[in-house]
């Protein structure tokens, strides 16, 4: 009879799937413990357990469901605040798609914890403090043609950890691995192991090494990841493009955000990357100048951002074009250009050949000098600026010269305004009034004085004047003088 009734209750809840499936959802015991999402009210579930569940983790029946011996169905599972140390249970069966554990001080992987989860595509031990990691720790289940993989995984952050060096077989079991966060681990420099760890991901697509404290790149990096398209080298004391870049083969996207450049030379600049679209220099504190043909070797580019440099006064009109032995110059064909917030005051209209085909454009809060030579930015440049960037183009200013500064370049344009030129001399007229007075000056101070010289000349008051004077007449007045007077007819 009891069966009976209950066969009756399943067969009500099969009719009314959202029963059946809200039946399934409270059986989840994850979810008894943290927060269950689902996609449009349906498993599996996307669980976040911010109170430390590490007990309720290592049960197997968290996990597998005592009734059918079936995996429970989790697709995601962040972990933050657990407190693991040493991460040394073993993750039951399960279709994981998505593991993050972070802020769980885990210190030590021992043995393979997630060899169960062969539908792991990401795997997140972001912010915790692993100092080692072994192979063993990225181990999967047997697998024919490889070596006991995980065999999902592509996507691996490891950010924020106390990393020095990677074990040089470190990703054996994960080679397929196409994300790679290696950002604030305090690597200090890419050593031989890492080097070889790093290149033996054939399918790395990118690979991040922001604030790892590395002053450069070892030159075989480049060799094994082909695909390889984004790479970010922010916040290192970098001072020199890495040679090894003009190796990589697809790299679309660099980021170079608060590196150490002072100046960016043709010498110290990029080599040939014609596959780069993206460059990122923004932050950096101590750019100064980006000279003639530094960015050259960048014949793709189409978005290039140089923002936030508090001391970067200098682009030099021919920064990204490249000349040619005849004279001629070839430009990438740039769609989106960021000069946000620099210490740029004037800027050539040769820097780009085709502003009018700009998608994005902003040049704001910088100081710009209107005068004469920057007159076509406010002729040719706001046009386009209005056209792509109205927000933007309606509130650059001028910084400079003073009687100019805080003017709006859209009132300039739109009065059609004449910018003043320097005089040839390159004087600034505002401050030739002060020069007028300190010529006065001098010539008060300077004309007594030379009177005084010239009378005293004429007297030959000191013999000093006859020694340095070399003209043929103050020789024979020497000579004559020298003469003694009663020798004289
Ligand atoms: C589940 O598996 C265990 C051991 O693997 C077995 O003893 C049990 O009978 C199974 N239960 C069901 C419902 O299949
Ligand atoms: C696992 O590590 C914890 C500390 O995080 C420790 O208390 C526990 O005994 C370890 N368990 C095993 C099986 O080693
Ligand atoms: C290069 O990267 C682009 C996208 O970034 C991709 O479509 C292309 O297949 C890659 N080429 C190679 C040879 O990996
Ligand atoms: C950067 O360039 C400026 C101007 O050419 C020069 O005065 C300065 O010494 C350079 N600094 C370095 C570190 O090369
Ligand atoms: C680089 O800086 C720009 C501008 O601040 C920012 O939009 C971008 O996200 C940064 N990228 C990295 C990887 O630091």
């Amino acid at each position: 009879m009891y069966r009976f009734c209950l066969l009756i209750l399943l067969c009500l809840c099969a009719a009314f799937t959202k029963c059946d499936n809200d039946n399934n959802k409270q059986k989840l015991p994850l979810c008894g413990t943290c927060t269950c999402v689902f996609d449009n009210d349906q498993l599996p579930a996307k669980v976040n357990c911010k109170d430390d569940v590490t007990r309720l983790l290592q049960a197997e029946s968290t996990w597998i469901n005592p009734l059918n011996n079936q995996s429970y169905e989790y697709s995601e599972l962040t972990l933050t605040n657990q407190e693991i140390m040493f991460l040394n249970f073993t993750f039951p069966t399960s279709k994981l798609t998505y593991l993050s554990i972070t802020n769980s001080e885990v210190y030590r992987i021992v043995n393979s914890p997630f060899k169960n989860l062969e539908n792991m595509v990401t795997l997140i031990l972001s912010n915790n403090g692993l100092d080692l990691l072994m192979p063993d720790s990225f181990k999967g289940l047997y697998m024919e043609e490889r070596y006991m993989p995980l065999r999902s995984l592509k996507e691996l952050r490891l950010d924020h950890n106390n990393l020095h060096t990677l074990n040089m077989n470190l990703f054996e079991h994960t080679t397929d691995l196409e994300i790679l966060d290696l950002s604030y681990n305090p690597l200090k420099v890419i050593d031989k192991h890492t080097t070889i760890a790093i290149d033996s991901l054939p399918f790395l697509k990118e690979l991040y090494l922001g604030y790892t404290q590395i002053k450069t790149l070892p030159d075989q990096i480049m060799h094994t990841p082909i695909q390889l398209s984004i790479l970010d080298l922010s916040g290192n004391p970098i001072e020199e493009i890495p040679e090894t870049l003009g190796e990589s083969h697809n790299l679309t996207t660099l980021y170079l955000n608060d590196t150490g450049f002072i100046n960016i030379t043709k010498n110290s600049g990029f080599p040939e990357m014609p596959s780069l679209k993206n460059l990122y220099l923004c932050n950096l504190r101590n750019l100064e100048r980006i000279e003639s043909e530094s960015l050259s070797g960048l014949s793709g580019l189409q978005e290039l951002h140089i923002c936030n440099n508090i001391k970067l006064t200098h682009i030099d009109d021919f920064a990204i074009a490249k000349i040619n032995e005849h004279g001629g110059a070839t430009w990438p064909m740039i769609k989106k250009l960021n000069l946000f917030d620099n210490k740029l005051g004037y800027i050539d209209s040769d820097f780009l050949s085709r502003w009018d085909l700009l998608t994005y454009l902003n040049i704001n809060d910088n100081p710009w000098t209107c005068e004469c030579e920057n007159q076509w930015l406010i002729e040719d440049l706001m046009p386009t600026y209005k056209k792509i960037n109205p927000e933007n183009a309606n509130s650059v200013k001028c910084g400079a010269p003073i009687e100019m500064n805080g003017e709006h370049f859209i009132d300039l344009y739109e009065r059609q305004y004449k910018m003043r030129c320097l005089d040839i001399y390159g004087a600034k007229p505002e401050q030739d009034a002060f020069m007028l007075v300190g010529v006065l000056i001098g010539v008060l101070i300077a004309l007594p004085a030379i009177l005084f010289i010239i009378f005293a000349y004429q007297r030959r008051w000191f013999g000093l004047f006859n020694m340095c004077d070399n003209s043929p007449a103050a020789y024979t007045r020497r000579f004559y003088s020298s003469t003694p007077r009663d020798e004289d007819f």
